[in-house]
């Protein structure tokens, strides 16, 4: 049955046989009769490249986040880079970022020429450690090989990490700190935004992101006027407005306007489907948390949830099983970063992540959307406690 309230109506009133871990068909169903009107304006006026549909998305962005500055930009990825290049990130400069994330935050900052410098993460929240962060720099600052430059905490599977000590630390040191929030927009600390933790932040409208588009997108923000200006301008081929002249290095970094029409109708319905992830979230803790090591949100911090994540002790059998009892889950991440090979050139010998690598082994993500039923938790619970029995 729906929660009073919430998004998720019965669908079918036919037994629950299957979950899958993302499904995107139950909000189109919802919202694609808006959102097909919206993408057909921008056919008729045809300003596929930074059309109004953009700059009304990020006015709105901006708005919801209660932040200065929002821009649209191409991707999640691109957005970490072009951040970066704002900061004047370049060859032999550090970025501290966490072991445990997802390939794209260390692979956007090689093709700067800086190097990551991996930092192991905290056992409860999964997101950057400090005091793993001051190892790690001390360890850089010891070397005198490189500068520290930028650190880059992730907001893993929707929660904000801890901006607040991290921000002191990267201020010790003479940093900036840029957040990979590719997965945590709608994510809230007391009453800051993700997009108002840190100076400059990134996040992600890769489709089965909270906030997702029909394609790629990503979207810069910060209070910082000048690195806005420097964005917008890198993100057009370092150019200014309709300047000929590229005034700085810059890319094709620019959010499409089709994906703008289709974020602008999303976002009127986000406040909503968050909602809603904070019930599933909250209904999984209380059904597992018995048996399972269920995620721990610290106080005043609120998740996007993105994915809700438990530990599983023999978890790639328990996933095997589940797959076969009809339950979608993911695996983010069973690779640690510094044992991928493109990063291996970049792990110390001798490089230990304890947490991370205890967690590649542990993670299980279970189904999460704003449009799933009661009864389809309940059963991934179900299942998920007859695979473990
Ligand atoms: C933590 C993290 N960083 C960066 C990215 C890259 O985002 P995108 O896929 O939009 O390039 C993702 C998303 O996939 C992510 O989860």
């Amino acid at each position: 049955m729906a929660t009073a309230g919430s998004l998720a109506t019965v669908v079918s009133e036919q037994p629950v046989t299957s979950v899958g871990l993302f499904d995107l068909t139950r909000q189109r169903d919802r919202l694609g009769v808006r959102i097909e009107a919206r993408i057909d304006d921008v056919l008729k006026h045809g300003q596929f490249i930074l059309g109004p549909e953009v700059e009304e998305l990020e006015r709105n962005l901006a708005q919801f986040a209660g932040a200065r500055h929002a821009i649209g930009v191409s991707s999640g990825r691109d957005a970490l880079t072009m951040a970066m290049m704002a900061l004047g990130v370049g060859p032999g400069d550090a970025v501290f970022v966490p072991g445990f994330t997802f390939s794209a935050s260390a692979a956007s900052i090689a093709p700067l020429g800086a190097e990551p410098v991996f930092v192991d993460v905290d056992a409860n929240t999964f997101n950057m450690d400090p005091s793993s962060l001051e190892t790690a720099i001390a360890a850089v600052e010891a070397e005198g090989r490189l500068n520290p430059k930028v650190v880059m905490p992730v907001d893993l599977y929707g929660l904000p990490a801890d901006y607040a000590t991290i921000s002191g630390i990267a201020a010790r040191h003479g940093m900036r700190v840029l957040a990979d929030a590719a997965q945590s927009f709608g994510g809230q600390v007391g009453n800051k935004h993700v997009g108002t933790l840190a100076p400059i932040t990134a996040t992600s409208f890769y489709p089965t992101k909270p906030l997702g588009a029909y394609g790629d997108g990503g979207a810069i923000f910060t209070e910082d006027d000048e690195l806005a200006e420097a964005v917008k301008m890198i993100r057009t081929h370092g150019r200014q407005g309709d300047g000929d002249e590229a005034l700085r290095i810059g890319m094709t970094g620019r959010l499409d306007t089709i994906q703008a029409a289709v974020l602008l109708v999303k976002l009127e319905a986000f406040g909503e489907e968050l909602v809603r992830r904070r019930q599933v979230a909250a209904a999984y803790t209380e059904q597992l948390s018995g048996s399972f090591a269920t995620p721990r949100i610290p106080d005043l911090f609120e998740s996007a949830w993105a994915l809700y994540t438990i530990r599983v002790a023999d978890r790639d059998r328990v996933r095997e099983k589940l797959a076969r009892a009809g339950v979608g889950t993911g695996l983010f991440y069973r690779v640690a970063l510094h044992r991928h090979p493109a990063f291996a050139q970049w792990a110390p010998e001798g490089l230990e992540l304890p947490v991370t690598e205890r967690l590649v082994q542990e993670v299980l993500s279970l189904p999460i959307h704003g449009d799933i039923e009661d009864r389809e938790i309940a059963f991934v619970a179900e299942q998920l406690r007859e695979a473990a029995g």
